[in-house]
């Protein structure tokens, strides 16, 4: 079963294809990030303007390696959470073309959307295609709007066991850039600062809320305007400041997230979100988790459409089609 994925919560306009759920056939994203750039952040009403520009081009070059729409069994569109206006734009592009080709239309969850990118295996050959990640699992879900910690215990079915009480991760990371003069989006930026410098020099507070498997990273921000260099001594200080914050995100993150997997006996754990894409995390995840780790590659993390496919691929296996009342979510939540 071949489904149509479309994603256009924020500010990234994609299309893909993926078969059975796993195998992508072609993942297309346009990425509006230089136009937003120039205001330090998303700005709502630029980027659905866009998505109506991008969409039908994106769709085009999505479709034309697996032979256009007689290729296409299904739509999958994210609904919520996101931009209102974005995803009215995704929405109602999917509804049109599921009415137009007579095909079943599912509507997906955008974080569950970011789970399922574990479930993609890379393009090409069905040799490719590895094992399925084993149940229970456990997932870190950690994106430019939300830090949550999931127990998956089937397809479609998560119990929320702990998420952030203030600032998400990925927020966390635009908004230090931001303090630090490095631009958006802030996760790689600091990312890149961070490779040639010093961790273990600014000792930056650690919120570890214990007994909970909840995070906080609003005390991280504002040590960091503390820490917040003055032009002349920002070259000597910006690699190590950047390291040290990042280091405080990480080691918060992977701590919490194995002692939950040891908490609740999990197969595997599974990470996701765009801060995903970040080397340290992954690093230290792998040291301290008891169980094997998932990471989607990089390409995957980050918003794209080939996780929404992959997400609606499971739930119409489950029978759980949307109907042409769907309407968008915008403050959506993983039930
Ligand atoms: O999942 P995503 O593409 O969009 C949302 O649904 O939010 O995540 C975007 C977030 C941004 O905050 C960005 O700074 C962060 O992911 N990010 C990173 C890295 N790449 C992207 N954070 C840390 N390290 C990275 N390498
Ligand atoms: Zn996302």
């Amino acid at each position: 079963m071949n489904v149509l994925g479309i994603e256009s919560s924020c500010d990234e306009t994609a299309a893909a294809v993926v078969a059975n759920g796993r195998q992508i056939l072609s993942n297309v994203v346009a990425s509006q990030i230089a136009l937003h750039a120039a205001y330090g952040g998303v700005v709502p009403e630029v980027a659905s303007r866009q998505h109506l520009r991008d969409f039908l081009p994106v769709l085009q070059e999505a479709l034309a390696p697996v032979g256009g729409a007689p290729a296409v069994d299904a739509i999958a569109a994210t609904y919520g959470p996101g931009l209102a206006g974005s995803l009215l734009v995704g929405l109602n592009l999917a509804k049109a073309l599921a009415l137009a080709w007579d095909l079943p239309l599912v509507g997906v969850n955008h974080l569950e959307g970011h789970i399922y990118a574990n479930w993609l295996a890379p393009p090409g050959g069905q040799e490719e295609v590895g094992p399925e990640p084993r149940f229970p699992l456990l997932c870190l879900l950690v994106s430019g709007g939300h830090t949550e910690l999931v127990l998956m215990e089937d397809h479609g079915l998560y119990r929320r066991l702990g998420a952030t009480r203030d600032d998400a991760a990925g927020e966390a990371f635009d908004k230090v850039a931001r303090i630090l003069g490095l631009g958006f989006p802030g996760g790689p930026a600091i990312q890149a600062a961070a490779a040639s410098g010093n961790r273990r020099r600014y000792p930056i507070p650690r919120a570890w809320l214990r007994g909970t498997h909840d995070f906080s990273f609003s005390g991280v921000k504002t040590a960091m305007l503390h820490l917040a260099p003055t032009p002349d001594d920002a070259a000597s200080t910006l690699p190590d400041l950047a390291a040290s914050f990042q280091e405080a995100i990480a080691d918060v993150l992977a701590e919490k997230t194995a002692a939950a997997a040891r908490q609740w006996g999990v197969n595997e754990v599974l990470l996701s979100g765009g801060v995903a894409a970040n080397r340290r995390l992954r690093e230290l995840l792998a040291e301290r988790c008891p169980v094997p780790l998932r990471v989607p590659p990089p390409v995957y993390c980050t918003d794209n459409a080939a996780m929404i496919a992959a997400c609606g691929y499971y739930q119409l296996q489950r029978g759980q089609p949307s109907g042409w009342d769907l309407d968008v979510v915008p403050a959506l939540k993983l039930r």
